[in-house]
């Protein structure tokens, strides 16, 4: 069998073709793995036949060379562009990986769009692939590497890979929130539900690094109270960000106690939700002209507004001024930013 040098992975990596900006970070990352939701799903869940929190279809991907691969957005989405500034490539989708046999030698994503950190999040659109599995598809994943490259230096090599995690904001959206069809909030109440729900993702990220990876960005459940579907008369919904930041202020006690409890790892805190209150609140001076609408799916507040974008639906025409492209997801233009103001504030 060809086996690829780890060497040759690091020369391709801070090859300046592959490298879209040049700001000195080109090699710090070997490879990349991506665990998320819908804000980093690049393709996982399209081939589900029985799942509704797909987009497969125009517009989504009207920006995005080649078309609809499932992200959601109308071009790149935040993965992406970090991708691009740590000087590697589009990252395949677990499931065209499997599919289509694409290379896993830049890493992953193994993102599901209505995923979350408990197993029955989001079960209500169908299919949908939580933490849990997405870590064994990680697995199966490192088995396949084994085969591709030489045995001593594949702990190197993990080592040297970037884990991006960016879930939780699904276990509230659809999950908490959602009494009438999901019994959680009849069970806990939000510390507790908080509590749980940070016990499985502190045990999460220690299964990953019990794997041999070292290197972890980990992000802030994302702020749902702050898109077109929860934004009310240009505020964002105080109930719903209070909730998600119960979550977040444990997460950042979690990657506090794990940076003390593991010092050979690396764990990078990315405060998403003060981040993007600073961008909204000053979205026109980043360029957007409407913060509080979605370019695909009617506008804030209304009865109208839908977390997707439909088949078909014609799309507003000027894409780069709208923060949001559907009820709750950034336009590429929006995640260029997002993904400027992680770097910038973390230099991961
Ligand atoms: C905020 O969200 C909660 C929970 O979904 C909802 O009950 C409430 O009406 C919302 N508030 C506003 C001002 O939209
Ligand atoms: C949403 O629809 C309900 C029932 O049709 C209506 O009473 C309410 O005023 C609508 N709200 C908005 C913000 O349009
Ligand atoms: C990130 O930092 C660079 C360099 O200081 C600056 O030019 C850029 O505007 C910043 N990006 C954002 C989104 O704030």
């Amino acid at each position: 069998m060809f086996k690829v040098s780890y060497l040759w992975i690091l020369m391709m990596a801070a090859s300046p073709s592959l490298s879209l900006e040049a700001n000195g970070d080109a090699t710090k990352y070997t490879a990349m793995y991506v665990f998320g939701d819908s804000l980093t799903d690049a393709g996982n869940n399209k081939y589900f036949i029985d799942t509704l929190a797909k987009a497969d279809h125009l517009p989504y991907g009207i920006d995005f060379s080649g078309g609809p691969t499932g992200r959601f957005s109308n071009g790149k989405n935040v993965v992406d562009f970090i991708g691009e500034m740590v000087g590697l490539p589009l990252l395949p989708s677990y499931a065209d990986v499997v599919a289509k046999g694409e290379s896993i030698l830049f890493g992953v994503n193994y993102a599901s769009a209505a995923a979350g950190i408990l197993r029955d999040t989001g079960y209500r659109f169908g299919h949908v692939i939580p933490f849990e599995e997405q870590i064994n598809n990680l697995r199966k994943t490192l088995g396949q590497l084994r085969g591709q490259l030489h045995g001593n230096e594949v702990s190197k090599y993990l080592a040297n890979a970037l884990v991006f995690v960016d879930l939780g904001a699904n276990d509230y959206l659809n999950n908490y929130l959602q009494a009438q069809y999901y019994p959680s909030s009849h069970i806990y109440n939000l510390e507790q539900f908080a509590d749980l729900l940070i016990t499985l993702y502190r045990n999460h990220i220690l299964e990953i690094q019990g794997l041999g990876l070292r290197k972890f960005l980990i992000v802030e459940a994302s702020p749902i109270g702050c898109c077109p579907i929860t934004i009310h008369n240009m505020k964002c919904n105080a109930t719903i960000s209070h909730m998600v930041n119960m979550f977040n202020t444990r997460l950042k006690s979690v990657v506090h106690d794990l940076r003390s409890n593991y010092p050979g790892s690396a764990f990078t805190y990315v405060p998403t939700s003060q981040l993007f209150q600073s961008l909204f609140d000053n979205a026109e001076a980043y360029g957007f002209k409407v913060k509080d609408k979605a370019c695909c799916g009617g506008s804030a507040g209304s009865n109208g507004t839908k977390p997707m974008c439909f088949k078909n639906t014609v799309p507003c025409r000027n894409r780069n001024e709208y923060l949001f492209w559907d009820g709750a997801h950034p336009t590429e233009a929006g995640n260029r930013i997002v993904a400027a103001l992680f770097h910038n504030t973390t230099s991961f």
